[in-house]
């Protein structure tokens, strides 16, 4: 049977799974995995059964306490991966009008095609940080806006935008009637400064998270959704026919990390201090790279100045064995995101080959660059 339209593809978590990998990758954007030996839980601790009909209580319990909402405005999901779908399949029909940043995370935008939404974009501009801009969030809004969405800290830049600046956002939503999807996997990352979702700041926000990519925790997919109780119904009515029912064994394990947040944390905490010291070293050592020094998350979104960064990555991917995300993945060809929360060693070994192939790239005559 022939379709009307090509299927939906996400083509940078394709090129992510299956390219991606080098001796020295930063091309993730999660804190290197915990190992499962350092946790205070044992094998005889876990059950393959025993889940609730709609979330294991124990888990939804320490879930809602964490965001400080009420249980019902909480749904377990499969990551911030699954959360974002099953929000987005609650929230957007097919036709309906939703504005969403740019750049962003592909996946966003794939769900989007999948659900054969109305998609509308307002940019985050490189030369302001990729700082959410009100006014272009304003501009960008009209009647028929259902849903702005946006991630905080943000994808691939890590800016992160304050709560004033979301609650003037919600605000301008609002008087068109639009729900505002705020996607806070990176929020997590935040350890010394304190902050609460923006699911607090109105009516209109639905939030997902998890507990993958702050805490090197993606392994045990602890996701979830954070929505007024009318939305969370059928939410959980779009798992009964997705996956179903959670993995039980993982849900045992969210508990035991949730009960010992502090021990995963101070370790991510660590490792990320660490290697932004070497990422904001190697940044200031590089004017050829246009990018503010990192000062949350995960990653660093440079531009490169001159010569073409597609090909650039490809160099450095194919003889200095290291990897970054291709800036096309972000609608953004002339940037690349670094990621520097693997091991410290990977991360030092993986800067010190982005500087030697940025050398390389000095070293070439103007006119050569000039043609890459
Ligand atoms: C903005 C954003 N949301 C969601 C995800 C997926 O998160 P999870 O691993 O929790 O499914 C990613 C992964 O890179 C991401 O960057």
């Amino acid at each position: 049977m022939k379709r009307s339209q090509p299927d939906a593809v996400s083509h940078y978590l394709a090129w992510a799974k299956l390219h991606s990998n080098a001796r020295f990758n930063l091309a993730a954007s999660g804190v290197l995995d915990y190992p499962l030996a350092e946790l205070p839980v044992h094998v005889g601790d876990l059950e393959i059964g025993g889940t609730g009909p709609y979330g294991y209580p124990p888990l939804m319990e320490r879930l809602a306490a964490k965001a400080g909402v009420p249980e019902e405005c909480v749904v377990y999901t499969l990551g911030t991966s699954m959360a974002n779908f099953v929000a987005l399949t609650a929230l957007v029909h097919r036709g309906d009008e939703v504005l969403i940043e740019r750049p962003t995370y592909d996946p966003l935008l794939t769900i989007l095609d999948h659900i054969g939404a109305n998609v509308c974009r307002f940019d985050r501009l490189a030369e302001k940080g990729f700082q959410l801009g009100l006014g272009e969030l304003e501009r960008k809004l009209t009647p028929q806006t259902r849903l702005v969405i946006l991630c905080n800290l943000h994808n691939p830049s890590a800016a992160l935008t304050d709560e004033s600046a979301l609650r003037q956002a919600g605000e301008m939503a609002a008087k068109v009637g639009a729900r505002v999807l705020v996607d806070e996997v990176y929020l997590e990352t935040l350890f010394d400064q304190p902050w609460r979702s923006a699911f607090h700041l109105g009516s209109n926000f639905v939030v997902t998270s998890s507990l993958t990519k702050a805490y090197g925790l993606s392994g045990i997919r602890c996701g979830w959704i954070l929505a007024q109780p009318e939305l969370i119904q059928r939410m959980w009515q779009i798992i009964d026919f997705t996956y179903g029912s959670p993995v039980h064994p993982a849900e045992l394990l969210a508990v035991v990390v949730l009960d010992n947040l502090n021990r995963v944390r101070d370790r991510a905490r660590a490792l990320l201090e660490t290697n932004r010291v070497l990422v904001n070293e190697f940044l200031a050592r590089h004017p050829d790279l246009e990018c503010a020094p990192s000062r949350f998350g995960t990653t660093v979104f440079p531009r490169l100045r001159m010569g073409r960064t597609p090909e650039f990555v490809k160099i450095l991917r194919e003889q200095f064995d290291t990897s970054v995300v291709p800036g096309e993945f972000f609608e953004h060809p002339q940037h690349f995101r670094v990621g520097f929360c693997g091991a410290t060693e990977t991360v030092r070994g993986g800067l010190e080959r982005l500087s030697a192939a940025l050398e390389a790239l000095q070293q070439r005559p103007r006119r050569e660059n000039q043609l890459l």
